[in-house]
């Protein structure tokens, strides 16, 4: 468990540096990561290589012991790059070129671009890769942020074309794969398709899906350039790339493949005020956080590279990009940082250092104001690096991790399908495995997220809130599956070619959930539908499938009678958009037909396992009891829980072998 920081060395005056790494150090940080946006101080002109300041700035730091994340600086070209080259700027959707002046502004598809972002890249390793500073890497910085995956540029359309000719072969077969005699849609060879913009309705569904999977592709093979040189340039040191929250317009499975470390930047109060959450549950958790955002996403990046991960950049005090930017109470930092840690991340690292008095971001704090006095986040910072210091003084020894037992399928282009085809205006896939992660977190489970890819035969609990398309190795996965199996709204119920499911599909969901979906609607706001037989009452809103039984029994059904919930052995098939409390019925049902207990919780009490630890945490401003079952030894934290307090208990030899 380590600490870090964002540092922006470039932005502050060279006699502040000696001064900010040696306070970094006396806090307890070690990792400091730079020079993500420094291009244009590293070439300010074609070819003008200036890297002494930024000699300077490594040696400050390794002279005081700090190790260095060092950064490709890609994700922000400079103006003379631009100038020499405007082609290589994304194009957005109305067709206009995005303009130099932010960040992120380059297109992934220019093979112009591509080729500077390997020279500048190549020249940073080539000078860095071997200093003993420098830890590890960083390529380029969020990519996405700002909506910059998919471009309409010209680069695109010619790289777009490729894909397809090398997706389907011969233009017949794409013919029939997007149904393209409808409305006369067809086409004589790959030169003619344009990207799916501009049309009179809507451009064809499979069109706008293979869009985006061409488009996710891109930046698989731009982060792919990177990684490959600084593996050859900085042997031994991991690859890092720092993806962001609620984020889903590139496969993130597919570029983690080619990192040794997933990270993520986190801003908890951000992402409760942007996201899908109820107006009343935005203020509710405005200074908190939503309990279960930061851990939707430790959880899904913890799987992406073998359990590497790290967060990037942890918020600090208040944003600058929310529609409001409250600050966080007291103590939440910390416990942000301790509910990371708890998840198994290796390294929190803040962002960043020192609130910048100028530019796009100067209402957004860091660890110290701009007069450099320790801002709230900072003292909150400093106060977990001494707690990391102690609990270290009692759990030594052997690495003990207890396997996760419960896996939800996250799947990125479950989220493209729901997108294009909603077929209600609120039928969001990413709020719906949202939901139903945090019922499970609410049970007191431990949740491993995993892709549509992932080997599951481990786990004795399985979720796929709705899988729209189960390709071949995951159907085969289910069928074989010897754990309980949750199945949400509209799982099976595409082809890869995003057409309606065929024949396979239709038999996967007879023989594994033993239902036929029949019918489905979606249901405008208000319209909502008691369901009974459940523990609790609930509804449904949003969407209703109308479900034959195929051998399924009915564990909860609508008010007409009709089946909401089908049970087929240790399978569940639900055919609705349930609420909280139909969600957490279904999950807890399922959890203990699959031999998982669950934990009572107070409300507002989240728990996590790891290494024999166990940790508890408080995101009320009440105080509540909790302490867990098993024989345990409280490492950490008081006896009950304070308003957003944390305990760590540590369990007895005996129970943590299990
Ligand atoms: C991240 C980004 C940082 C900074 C931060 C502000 O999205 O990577 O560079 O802009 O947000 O919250």
């Amino acid at each position: 468990m380590k600490l870090g920081v964002c540092y922006y060395p470039e932005q502050w005056p060279e006699q502040m540096w000696d001064d900010d790494a040696r306070r970094m150090k006396s806090m307890g940080i070690s990792l400091v990561r730079i020079a993500e946006f420094a291009w244009s101080r590293i070439e300010p002109a074609p070819g003008q290589l200036v890297w002494d300041w930024l000699d300077r700035a490594i040696e400050t730091l390794h002279r005081h012991g700090l190790q260095v994340v060092m950064c490709t600086p890609t994700a922000t070209p400079p103006k003379w790059l631009v100038d020499r080259d405007p082609g290589m700027l994304a194009v957005d959707q109305h067709g206009r070129a995005r303009a130099f002046g932010s960040r992120r502004h380059y297109c992934f598809s220019h093979r112009g671009y591509r080729a500077e972002a390997v020279r500048i890249s190549e020249l940073v390793a080539q000078r860095y890769g071997e200093h003993p500073a420098v830890a590890a890497w960083q390529t380029d910085n969020e990519y996405g942020c700002h909506d910059t995956i998919v471009s309409y540029s010209e680069a695109a359309r010619e790289g777009f074309r490729a894909w397809l000719e090398r997706r389907y072969g011969d233009i017949g077969t794409l013919n029939t794969q997007w149904g393209t005699v409808f409305w006369s849609q067809e086409y004589n060879g790959f030169d003619q398709i344009d990207p799916p913009i501009g049309t009179v309705t809507e451009a064809n569904p499979a069109h706008r899906l293979d869009y985006r999977r061409f488009a996710s592709d891109e930046v698989v093979a731009f982060n792919r350039l990177q990684t490959d040189l600084l593996r050859r340039r900085s042997p031994g040191r991991p690859v890092s790339h720092n993806f962001m929250g609620f984020f889903t317009e590139f496969n993130h499975y597919d570029v983690a493949r080619d990192l040794d470390i997933a990270t993520w930047d986190s801003y908890p109060l951000g992402f409760t005020q942007n996201f899908f959450l109820a107006p009343a549950e935005k203020a509710r958790w405005a200074r908190i956080g939503h309990p279960d955002i930061a851990a939707f996403h430790h959880d899904l990046y913890r799987g992406m590279c073998n359990g590497r991960w790290w967060v990037m950049e942890q918020q600090p005090g208040p944003v600058n990009w929310a529609q409001w930017n409250p600050a966080p109470a007291a103590g939440v930092v910390r416990l942000w940082s301790w509910q990371a840690f708890a998840h198994g991340a290796e390294v929190v690292s803040y962002f960043r250092w020192r609130q910048a008095p100028f530019a796009q971001e100067q209402m957004h704090a860091g660890l110290n104001r701009c007069d450099n006095t320790l801002d709230i986040g900072g003292e909150e910072a400093t106060q977990v690096a001494r707690e990391v210091r102690e609990l270290a003084r009692h759990v030594g020894g052997q690495r003990v991790v207890p396997s996760t037992r419960v896996a939800l399928v996250f799947d990125y282009e479950a989220q493209w399908m729901a997108q294009i085809t909603p077929h209600g205006a609120d039928f969001n896939y990413l709020e719906l495995a949202f939901e139903v992660y945090s019922q499970l977190r609410q049970l007191g489970l431990d949740v491993d997220i995993v892709g549509p890819h992932a080997a599951v035969a481990d786990y004795a609990l399985l979720v796929l809130p709705s899988q729209m398309h189960v390709g071949e190795q995951l159907a085969q996965r289910l069928r074989t599956f010897a754990g309980a199996i949750v199945m949400g709204p509209r799982t099976a119920s595409k082809t890869e070619g995003f057409s309606l499911a065929d024949g396979a599909a239709a038999a996967l969901l007879a023989l594994v959930a033993g239902v036929r979906v029949l019918q489905v609607e979606s249901l405008p706001p208000g319209v909502s539908d008691p369901v009974h037989g459940l523990p609790q009452p609930a509804c449904a809103g949003r969407w209703r499938e109308w479900l034959e039984l195929n051998g399924a029994v009915a564990e909860a059904r609508f008010e007409d009678g009709r089946c909401a919930v089908a049970r087929n052995g240790l399978c569940r098939y639900v055919g609705a958009w349930l609420d909280a409390a139909g969600w957490r019925a279904v999950l807890a049902a399922a959890a203990t037909s699959a031999g998982i207990e669950t934990v009572d919780l107070p409300a507002d009490v989240r728990i996590s396992r790891l290494d024999g630890l166990v940790f508890a945490f408080n995101f009320s401003q009440r105080e509540v009891g909790w302490k867990p079952a098993q024989a345990s030894l409280r490492v950490l934290g008081d006896e009950t829980l304070g308003p957003l307090q944390m305990s760590i208990w540590k369990l007895s030899d005996a129970v943590a072998g299990h």
